[in-house]
Formats: C-alpha cells, structure tokens, sequence
C-alpha cells in the first residue's frame, strides 16, 4: 500500500498541549498549536510509515493517512502511547503540562462570597519522553523536543542525558516561534549538534521525517 522508506515502520508521535482539570469547567495547559507535531507525523506517513498520533485538544485538522487518538491529559497520553507500543520510532512533540491538580473536583469550585481565591494542590505528571526512553519495548529511535530562551544546545545536550532520548529537537523560542509557522531548530544526539537555518515547521517535519527515515533504515 505506502510506498517510500519508511514502509513497513511505525512511527509513534505526541503532539499538542494536555489539558489538566481542576474541575469541570476550568483546566490548566500549556502553549501548542500542535503545528510541528502534527507536521511530523504528515510528513512520517508521506514517507510511508503507519503513524499513531497521540494528540491533546489542537484546532489544526487530523493529518491525511495517519491514526490520530485524542487525549486530554497527560496521564491519558502516556496511556495511549503505552497501547500504541511497538513501535520502531517515536517522536514527542507534545507540550505536556509538567503538574496536575492533585484531586480534580467533581463540582464546579463556587466563588462564595468572601470566601477568597482556592489554593490548589499540584501533583507531577509523568514524563511521556523519559518513560519512553527506559521502556521494555522501548522503540529503538526515540525523539524529543526541547524549547529553550537561552544557552539552548547547552540545555538540549543536559535534556538529552536526562531524558535518555537519542535526539533532542532544540528549538530557540527566543523571538517568534510559538505559535508562528517558523521554526529555528538544533538537532543534538550524540554524534554531535547540527544547526537548521530558519523554515516553515513543514519544512523541519520533512527534514526530520528524512532523518528518522535514515535512521530506521
Ligand atoms: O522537560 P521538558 O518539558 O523541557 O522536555 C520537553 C520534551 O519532553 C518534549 O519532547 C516533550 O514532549 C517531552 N515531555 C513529555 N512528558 C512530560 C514533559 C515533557 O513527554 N511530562
């Protein structure tokens, strides 16, 4: 059916913010558009990978020919990236909220008068990268992203380690990038750094779906 190098593989790839609840109309985010991510897995599956898409609440449109499961939260993510395993690559491009309220309540929290503002309790969310990394079915590429203002292959190359990925995708959000159609990207693995002029997020997703396609090889 797919044709092209990455046929016969799949590719597992997190995209979007996650949604935290802290009742049932309010909840707690990051920043994503899930551009990048859902650029990659497009582009992943234009290469002829079976891709899963593991993506939080985006307004951009499920990309042609890839298996998108929607997820709120965090938990929920790891989840359905954990159902999704085996997986020869994955990509984390996901802007997972680190914390969670610690007990979501099951009431809309009221403003009672005088009552002043709650205090909510956070608790950590799992790392989806990390558990990735150290999995028994671990996929043999695995990919992460790395958003830094400053010093950003420095903090990409310590991400790198900590996280046991193989890449890191450093993006420089100094200036514009969030939320624009641009990208300004290092790609650091241990073979070294490699610096991407400026482009269209199209333009890195088929870069990197090269890249992975190379190393799926
Ligand atoms: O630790 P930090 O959030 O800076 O790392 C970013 C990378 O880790 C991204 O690839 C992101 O998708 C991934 N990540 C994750 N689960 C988390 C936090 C980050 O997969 N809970």
């Amino acid at each position: 059916l797919a044709e092209g190098p990455l046929r016969g593989r799949h590719v597992l790839v997190t995209s979007g913010p996650t949604h935290e609840p802290i009742d049932p109309v309010r909840y707690i985010a990051n920043r994503s558009s899930g551009r990048q991510g859902h650029a990659i897995a497009a582009a992943l599956a234009r290469l002829g990978a079976r891709v899963t898409l593991v993506s939080g609440p985006v307004a951009v449109p499920d990309p042609a020919g890839v298996q998108v499961v929607r997820v709120e939260t965090a938990r929920e993510m790891l989840q359905a990236c954990e159902a999704a395993l085996p997986a020869d690559g994955a990509i984390c491009a996901a802007a997972v909220a680190d914390w969670r309220v610690a007990r979501e309540a099951g009431q809309k929290l009221k403003k009672e008068p005088g009552a002043g503002a709650p205090v909510l309790e956070m608790a950590l969310n799992p790392d989806i990268l990390a558990t990735l990394s150290a999995h028994g079915r671990r996929p043999r590429l695995v990919v992460g992203f790395a958003a830094e203002t400053e010093r950003v292959v420095e903090h990409a190359q310590a991400k790198l380690a900590r996280k046991g990925c193989d890449w890191i995708v450093a993006n420089d959000v100094s200036g514009d990038v969030m939320g624009g159609t641009e990208n300004a990207v290092h790609l650091v693995s241990a073979a070294g750094v490699e610096d991407w002029p400026r482009m269209p997020k199209q333009e890195v997703a088929a870069r990197l779906a090269q890249r992975v396609a190379e190393a799926l090889a």
